[in-house]
C-alpha cells in the first residue's frame, strides 16, 4: 500500500437493548464492535478530498468548495456529507487522499454507515492537525446521516461508534448524552450475533414513518401532561396518560415506554450477574418490537424464535433498526456450537435464507494511529 499519514478507525455496533428509543430521549445499551471502518489518510496539498476503497473500483474526487452537491453519489455521499457538515460546524478542512476499508458487513444492521461517517470525520480532523472531541464527531456524523442519507436517525449508532470502549457497553441517556460504561460480564454466556440475510428494503421510509408516529404520540400526550419526550414517562404514568392515544399510535408509544424500563432493568441484571433475567428482557424486547412497534418481519421473527427455542439460549432479540439485519442472543458458552447448528437449520427451513454468524468482539470507538 502507498504511504499514508494516519490510520483512523471507528466501530460498528450491536445494541444489547433499548431499541427505537434513542430518538424518544430514551436510554440505550449499545457496544462498539471490532468490526470497523478504517480510513488511511494523508494531506495532498490540493482543495480536493480524493476517495478510494480497498474493495470497490470507484474513485471520487470531491471539491471542498462543492461538498453540498454530492448527495446523489451512492458511496461517496457519506464522506461528502460528513466533510460538509464538519466544515459547517466550524472546523478546517484540508485537501486529502482517503482510502476506506470496511469490515462492518453492509446492510447487516450493525451500523456500517455510522462507522464510515465517524471515521471519516475523525480522519478529516487528524489530517488537519485537530484533536477533535468524539462526542462532537458523533453529533455531526448523525447530522450527515439525516441530511445526506435521508434517515432521521437518533444518536445511538454514531455515539457508540465514536465513544465505545473494549469490553464495555455504553448506557447512554439520549436525552442528556450522559453515559456510563458498563462492563459486559455475561457470567458464562456469550453474545452471538446472527444475520438473517434478508435483503434490506424500505428501511429508511419505514424508519421515518415510526419516528413520525412517536412524534404524534408525544404531541397528544403533551396536551395532558407536560413532558419533553416519551422517555420521560414511566409505565405507571403511561397507564394514565396513554388513554389519549389510540390504535397504532398507542402501540408505538407503549413500546417506547416499556423498552426504556427494560433498559434500566437490564443494566441492573447485567451488573448483578442475573443472566436469566437479562435473557428474559431480551425476549420481551423482541416481542414488543414485533407486536407493538412492528419493525421485525418474518425473517427476524423466525431467527429470534429459533434462537429462543434452543436450551442454551437465555434470550434473543433483533438489534438495530430492524426490517432485516441481525439478532443478538445470550447463549451459554458450552452450548454455542450446538445453538448455531440448531438455529441455522431451523431458520433456513422456515425462510429459505442462510444465517451468517459473526465472530466479533466488543471493541473501542475511534482510534487514531500516526503511521511512519
Ligand atoms: C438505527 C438508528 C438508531 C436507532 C436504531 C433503533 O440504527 O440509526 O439511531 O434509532 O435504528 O434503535
Amino acid at each position: 500500500m502507498e504511504k499514508y499519514l494516519y490510520k483512523v478507525t471507528a466501530a460498528g455496533r450491536v445494541n444489547l437493548i433499548g431499541e427505537h428509543v434513542d430518538y424518544c430521549g430514551g436510554k440505550v445499551l449499545p457496544a462498539a464492535l471490532s468490526f470497523r471502518n478504517t480510513v488511511y489518510v494523508r494531506p495532498n496539498g490540493t482543495d480536493k478530498i480524493n476517495l478510494a476503497w480497498t474493495d470497490l473500483p470507484e474513485k471520487y474526487s470531491l471539491e471542498i468548495g462543492k461538498l453540498e452537491s454530492y448527495r446523489h453519489l451512492k458511496h461517496a455521499k457519506y464522506q461528502a456529507g460528513c466533510a460538509h457538515l464538519w466544515e459547517k460546524a466550524g472546523h478546517k478542512l484540508v485537501g486529502c487522499d482517503m482510502l476506506h476499508e470496511c469490515t462492518v458487513p453492509f446492510g447487516s444492521g450493525l451500523s456500517s454507515s455510522a462507522a464510515i461517517e465517524v471515521s471519516t470525520i475523525a480522519a478529516l480532523a487528524a489530517v488537519a492537525g485537530e484533536e477533535a472531541d468524539p462526542v462532537e464527531i458523533a453529533l455531526v456524523a448523525q447530522k450527515a446521516e439525516i441530511e445526506y442519507a435521508g434517515v432521521s436517525c437518533g444518536i445511538m449508532d454514531q455515539y457508540v461508534s465514536a465513544n465505545g470502549k473494549a469490553g464495555c457497553a455504553i448506557r447512554l441517556d439520549c436525552k442528556t448524552l450522559e453515559r456510563e460504561y458498563v462492563p459486559v460480564h455475561l457470567g458464562g454466556c456469550a453474545l452471538v450475533i446472527a444475520n438473517c440475510n434478508k435483503p434490506h428494503a424500505l428501511v429508511e421510509s419505514k424508519y421515518n414513518e415510526r419516528r413520525a408516529e412517536v412524534e404524534e404520540a408525544l404531541a397528544l400526550i403533551k396536551k395532558v401532561k407536560p413532558i419533553s419526550c416519551l422517555a420521560d414517562l414511566t409505565p405507571a404514568d403511561f397507564a394514565e396518560v396513554g388513554k389519549v392515544l389510540h390504535g397504532k399510535i398507542y402501540d408505538r408509544a407503549k413500546h417506547v415506554v416499556e423498552e426504556c424500563d427494560r433498559v434500566n432493568r437490564a443494566v441492573v441484571a447485567m451488573k448483578e450477574g442475573r443472566m436469566e433475567e437479562l435473557g428474559a428482557l431480551l425476549n420481551a424486547s423482541h416481542a414488543s418490537l414485533k407486536d407493538l412497534y412492528e419493525v421485525t418481519g418474518k425473517e427476524l421473527d423466525s431467527l429470534a424464535a429459533a434462537a429462543q427455542a434452543h436450551p442454551a439460549c437465555l434470550g434473543s432479540r433483533m438489534t438495530g433498526a430492524g426490517f432485516g439485519g441481525c439478532t443478538v442472543s445470550l447463549v451459554k458458552h458450552e452450548g454455542v456450537e450446538d445453538f448455531k447448528k440448531f438455529v441455522a437449520e431451523r431458520y433456513t427451513r422456515e425462510t429459505g435464507y442462510p444465517v451468517t454468524f459473526y465472530e466479533t468482539e466488543i471493541g473501542d470507538g475511534i482510534t487514531v494511529e500516526k503511521l511512519d
